[in-house]
């Protein structure tokens, strides 16, 4: 286990919980955040495509923005934040569905076109790797723009895909 494993899990023993499938982290990461545990994480992700020649970090709103801050800082490039809702002044833009199981709703993700331009090397980041339907939009989003999803990354993998890096699995979890 990494070090940065290590702090998180200590953390998630101290401050939050674990109910099955459900983990609560909502002390010092998606709700009430600790800066110094995001730059923590961040530095760990970073690392592992410090070669990769990333151009721009991809999210989704709201919790993937906290940690794509981060690591875009540690990579010294711009994050963009996918919008849940579109505002008036984006007339061109990239568009995809997504399904949250965990919510048990629909939201539709959208990028302005001025963001991005072909060619870009991507790497996305979130809080959590549920059952991938954000991922997915986001690769919609990727094909739309002819852009390139250089990785993807999140803070705790609770799904199967294993080239969705993480900082935890929830193996790491039991
Ligand atoms: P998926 O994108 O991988 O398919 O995941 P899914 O739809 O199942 O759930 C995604 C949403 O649920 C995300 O928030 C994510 O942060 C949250 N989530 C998933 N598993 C957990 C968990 O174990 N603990 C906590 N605290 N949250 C979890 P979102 O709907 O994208 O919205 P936002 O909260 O980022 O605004």
């Amino acid at each position: 286990m990494t070090a940065a494993a290590q702090i998180l899990l200590d953390r998630i023993k101290s401050d939050g919980s674990i109910d099955g499938q459900v983990i609560k982290v909502d002390k010092f990461l998606n709700h009430m955040v600790d800066p110094k545990l995001m730059r923590v994480l961040a530095k760990e992700i970073a690392g592992r495509f410090a070669d990769k020649m990333i151009d721009k970090i991809l999210t989704a709103e709201t919790s993937g923005i906290m940690l794509a801050q981060a690591v875009a800082e540690e990579l010294d490039v711009s994050f963009i934040y996918a919008k849940k809702k579109k505002p008036l002044t984006m007339t061109e833009y990239y568009a995809a569905a997504s399904y949250s199981f965990t919510k048990q709703e629909s939201t539709t993700l959208y990028v302005s076109r001025e963001v991005l331009s072909a060619g870009d090397r991507l790497l996305f980041i979130d809080d959590f790797y549920a059952k991938g339907s954000t991922l997915k939009a986001i690769d919609e989003i990727v094909a739309q723009s002819q852009t390139v999803l250089v990785g993807s990354a999140v803070i705790i993998n609770k799904g199967e895909r294993q080239d969705v890096e993480s900082i935890l699995t929830l193996a790491d979890l039991q």
